[in-house]
């Protein structure tokens, strides 16, 4: 799957929440995506160039256009601009698709699906919804926290999917009391999501598979909560994306060679040799040579960072954004790449 850049111009602005838009794109050319994929979006801001990931809201085998659904986060400055300017931004500067955070390619009739969700982390639970729900899902549970109704991103186009399609939908609502079987209230604990996952899914619970999406506190405690019913991690697939600026995740370098390796960088149309110490990454050490390659998250998880490794083996740490059928072609993120051999050559085109 090719990693490109793309100019796209605006479709329709969908309003979705007070503080929630969705952006439908006009792509102009064919854009192949996975359901639960994200692209980068970068923007000049005040004169800075900003990048930021949003997962693809729409569904790539039913919609005709990529749309991305963003919500304004206190302090956040991409998500302020774009709230506040979308109607006056004439083009978007896209790259990817990025992420596997994609449903198995198969058919579903057999395979009961949990989607447990919180606030935007439900941008990229949509698309895999309906994609299995297409695939013949029969048995669907989404657990979906917020603060109260008024809060919920999606929320009459889930109602009329559950209808429609018989899915059990569960709201939690943190601020917002309302007596339902269909919400729960107060305090979501690990105890309270097991009960309404084995509520939902008595005998079958070895044969679901479970998608987690949302703020990573809240993803922990789902995690936690499904890890002590017993399943197996293979079963439990999460999207962190959604993480702080800030967030430094440390990483073993243990099993890197202790040798400076000088490595073939071509940075578009310029080709540099760049020297990179034991321990250090080769973004870290290309930015130290002036060779401005672009970055947001530093930690492996966004992908703005790729290049393609044309000659020689590196190793890539951490990787929550490239697929497989990235990796096989020869895509790494910079920001997590160590040389291994003497002869790596790496191209980085923008
Ligand atoms: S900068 Fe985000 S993956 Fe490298």
């Amino acid at each position: 799957m090719q990693l490109k850049k793309y100019l796209w111009k605006t479709a329709r602005i969908v309003e979705e929440t007070a503080d929630t838009i969705t952006i439908v794109f006009d792509a102009k050319e064919p854009f192949g995506y996975k359901p639960g994929q994200f692209v980068n979006l970068t923007l000049e801001i005040d004169g800075e160039r900003v990048t930021r990931s949003y997962s693809l809201s729409s569904y790539c085998e039913e919609d005709d256009s990529p749309a991305i659904t963003i919500k304004l986060l206190r302090g956040g400055l991409m998500s302020s601009y774009i709230l506040h300017n979308a109607h006056n931004i004439a083009e978007w500067e896209i790259e990817g698709p990025f992420g596997n955070f994609t449903p198995p390619e198969k058919d579903y009739s057999d395979t009961p699906v949990v989607l447990l969700a919180g606030g935007s982390g439900i941008t990229p639970l949509m698309p895999i919804m309906r994609n299995v729900l297409a695939h013949g899902a029969k048995k669907l549970l989404l657990v979906f926290a917020n603060k109260s109704m008024e809060t919920i991103i999606f929320k009459e186009a889930l109602t009329g999917f559950s209808d429609k399609r018989k899915f059990r939908l569960i709201h939690a609502l943190s601020r917002q009391e309302i007596v339902s079987e269909d919400v729960l209230t107060g305090r979501l604990d690990a105890v309270v999501i097991k009960k309404t996952i084995k509520d939902y899914l008595d005998d079958q619970l070895n044969d679901a598979l479970f998608f987690i999406c949302g703020p990573e506190a809240l993803m922990d405690l789902y995690k936690k909560a499904v890890s002590e019913l017993g399943v197996e991690d293979a079963h439990i697939l999460t999207e962190h994306f959604v993480i702080e600026e800030n967030d430094n995740i440390p990483v073993s370098l243990k099993g890197l060679p202790d040798k400076t390796y000088e490595i073939l960088l071509h940075y578009n149309e310029i080709t540099n040799l760049v020297e990179v110490p034991p321990g250090m990454d080769i973004m870290t050490a290309a930015h130290a040579d002036k060779i401005p390659i672009p970055f947001s998250c530093k930690n492996g998880t966004c992908g703005t960072c790729y290049g393609r490794v044309l000659k020689g083996e590196v190793k890539l740490l951490r990787n929550l954004a490239l697929s497989d059928d990235h990796l096989k072609d020869g895509y790494t993120l910079l920001c997590q790449a160590h040389p291994l051999t003497e002869d790596v050559e790496i191209d980085v085109q923008r």
